[in-house]
């Protein structure tokens, strides 16, 4: 595949996920709650996790914000559930490496993710695309 089909792929998975959220809403009675905004534009995320010991249970998110700040939310819930909090700050990190240019690793498990991998190319954009993952680590990381 080319470069160029292999961008309009990503950008049709980043529209589809913008448009048909995955795990959009707020899990009534979750275990965690997490609000997390982009300051340089106002936009924001409330993530909500449903854990059993240390297993993400559910997730999900509401908000306010891009396209690749709600798709990235929507591939970030689709990519955790059910996985461990460890698990999920591993993916977390690999993300990050993604965003920065570097050499990452994402299984197959991790979904549509990988279809965010060009706004590495965009700096402006990489705080969009971390916003849900900032949550996450948030969150878990006020767990500790
Ligand atoms: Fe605000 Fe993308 S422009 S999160």
């Amino acid at each position: 595949m080319s470069f160029n089909n292999l961008d309009q792929l990503y950008r049709s998975v980043i529209m589809d996920h913008y448009k048909n959220p995955r795990n959009k809403g707020v899990i009534a009675d979750g275990t965690m709650t997490i609000d997390m905004n982009n300051p340089t534009c106002g936009d924001r995320i409330r993530l909500t996790l449903n854990m059993e010991g240390d297993t993400i249970q559910d997730a999900k998110f509401e908000g306010e914000g891009c396209s690749i700040s709600m798709s990235s939310a929507s591939m970030m819930t689709q990519a955790i559930k059910g996985h461990t909090i460890e698990e999920a700050l591993h993916m977390s990190s690999e993300f990050s490496r993604m965003m920065l240019g570097e050499d990452y690793n994402i299984d197959e498990d991790m979904g549509d993710i990988e279809a965010l991998s060009g706004v590495a190319k965009f700096p402006a954009r990489i705080k969009c695309a971390t916003l849900a993952w900032k949550a996450l680590e948030k969150g878990t990381q006020e767990e500790e």
